[in-house]
């Protein structure tokens, strides 16, 4: 049955509620919250620190390290605590999506700590993490050439769909999975991507059509995470 109507009645290209706010863990050099929905991330930043141990440490530039993890009731199923195969391949993406907007050659022989916690997830939460993370980082007042702004799209019975839901990540056509998930960031104001996963099948028509509508949907993340740091300053 070709996906007609969205589960929770949202238009295709719609994202659930977007909610954001800076400065949530005061100990923190930047922090943030961002939720999708019920999806909810919480960045804090710390640094930039004098790198250790110190054969890790590079006299050209700072490193970005990022840890992501998620509670263990942030999920129906306990998640059980600690790294995991995922939450590795997710900090380094992270990673990946968020060093190109930070100007790290200016800490030399740095580390900036980044932690995401995903406290209540119902997917989409590494580009959840990635918006909170980059709130976090302007927010500790890092030099950014700008801000990355993040979310997933895909396919769900044929239709391009933004910021899937768990139940839509796991819809069945035939009994068989029909979803394609994209996680995407991208740097708005110079255009350059720096998240691009692809789980499932999509032609190269849907690709370029999921494509655009996730560049359309981060510009409008964009405007609310510029609104955000400037309330923030104004306060
Ligand atoms: O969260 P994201 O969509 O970025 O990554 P994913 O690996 O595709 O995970 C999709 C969703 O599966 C998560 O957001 C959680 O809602 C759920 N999940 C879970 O229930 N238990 C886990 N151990 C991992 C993920």
């Amino acid at each position: 049955m070709p996906y007609t109507k969205r589960f929770d009645g949202r238009k295709f290209d719609e994202t659930r509620k977007i909610e954001a706010e800076v400065g949530v863990i005061p100990n923190a050099d930047g922090s943030a919250m961002f939720c999708f929905g019920d999806t909810k991330a919480i960045a804090a930043v710390y640094g930039p620190r004098t790198l250790y141990p110190q054969h890790l440490q590079d006299p050209t530039r700072g490193r970005l390290k990022c840890i992501y993890d998620m509670l263990s009731f942030s999920v129906t199923e306990r998640k059980r605590p600690g790294p995991s195969r995922r939450s590795i391949e997710i900090s380094m993406v992270t990673e990946k999506a968020l060093n190109p907007a930070l100007k790290l050659e200016k800490f030399p022989n740095s580390a900036v700590n980044l932690y995401i916690m995903v406290i209540q997830a119902n997917a989409g939460t590494r580009t959840a993490g990635i918006n909170a993370a980059s709130l976090a980082l302007a927010h500790a007042g890092l030099p950014m050439t700008d801000l990355v702004s993040s979310v997933s799209v895909g396919k769900i019975g044929g239709k391009i769909c933004v910021d899937l839901t768990k139940d839509e990540e796991d819809y069945k056509e035939k009994d068989e999975k029909d979803t394609t998930d994209i996680p995407f960031a991208i740097m708005p104001r110079n255009g350059k991507v720096t998240l691009l996963q692809l789980d499932g099948k999509i032609t190269s028509k849907e690709l370029k059509e999921a494509l655009q509508t996730a560049k359309k949907v981060c510009n409008q993340i964009y405007e609310v995470q510029k609104k955000v740091l400037q309330e923030a300053l104004n306060k």
